[in-house]
């Protein structure tokens, strides 16, 4: 399928390039336009409610609402054998709870059928004063169909394997491919600072990790399939999707980080250095 549906419904781009489209604007507004059963993988990261510089704080429950009908274009958009991966963190809710996390709140909202929680675990955040400093943030897997659902484990095998030569009955006992790779990620957060920043980082204050989306790429979707990003920020789903041979359309509110995206896309897409080793430059200032 190509996205030329997108453009017939939701008009000329901000930016495109092939197997890639990128829309400025709100994504529920957005989502609503397109058909049903489009995409094959969402991957995606909301604003928590926490007062970044990209989000405006609501009342909890008028969040958790929010959050609710934009799962639900998402599950609607979703093709028969899709996933949704949800990253999702943590949120203080007065005179109840410190660092909540979200997926308490808004697990089964939803009609998707959850697979599984994966903990991302890094390395760096905010230290802790009166509790352990946070050092993870959820994924929450959803499909559609409980059934039939894409799962190329061997594309993202562990290759860190203890006694890779271990055999039983003369047959080695782990896959020479590597091991599964289990629901706890421990893959480095994009940091800043003069002396600390990812090589990876963007002007962007939430930016996922290269690693952590290629993975969910490579497992939740296949070759030439369509991955969706409705809260782009500064583009890494996109990079990521179309280094995997994905296309990819991605929604995002506010000019300056979409420019970012098409920064950075542009400059990948001019080299022919794999995604893992790519220095990306940037002519925004570093937040
Ligand atoms: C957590 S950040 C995503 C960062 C992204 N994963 C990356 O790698 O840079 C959430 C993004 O959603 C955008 N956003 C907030 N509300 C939106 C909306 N209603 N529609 C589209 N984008 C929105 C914000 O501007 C912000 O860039």
């Amino acid at each position: 399928m190509d996205l030329q549906h997108i453009k017939n419904t939701l008009g000329r781009p901000y930016f495109e390039i092939e197997d890639c489209l990128l829309y400025i604007g709100d994504c529920l507004n957005l989502m609503k336009k397109i058909n049903s059963s489009f995409v094959d993988l969402t991957v995606t990261s909301p604003p928590y409610n926490i007062g970044k510089e990209y989000e405006e704080p609501m009342p909890l429950k008028n969040y958790l609402d929010w959050c609710k009908d934009w799962i639900l274009e998402i599950h609607r958009v979703t093709k028969g054998q899709g996933a949704f991966w949800l990253n999702i963190g943590y949120l203080e809710i007065p005179e109840k709870g410190k660092a909540v996390p979200i997926p308490y709140l808004l697990w089964d909202k939803t009609p998707f059928y959850f697979i599984q929680e994966v903990i991302w675990n890094y390395g760096a955040g905010v230290a802790g004063r009166k509790f352990f400093s946070p050092r993870n943030e959820k994924l929450l897997w959803y499909v559609k169909n409980q059934e039939n659902y894409v799962f190329n484990l061997d594309d993202i095998r562990d290759k860190n394997v203890k006694y890779p030569n271990q055999k039983k009955n003369g047959k080695l006992k782990c896959n020479p491919l590597g091991k599964n790779p289990t629901d706890v990620w421990q893959i480095p957060k994009v940091t800043s600072g003069a002396n600390r920043s990812s090589k990876e980082r963007m002007p962007h204050p939430a930016q996922f990790p290269i690693a952590l989306i290629d993975r969910i790429v490579k497992v939740s979707s296949n070759p030439d399939g369509i991955v969706l990003d409705p809260f782009l920020g500064s583009g890494t789903s996109a990079i990521v999707a179309l280094s995997n041979n994905r296309k990819f359309v991605g929604f995002e509110i506010n000019e300056k980080y979409c420019d970012l995206a098409v920064e950075r896309i542009k400059q990948y897409k001019s080299s022919p250095q794999p995604i893992s080793l790519f220095e990306f430059a940037t002519t925004a200032q570093l937040v």
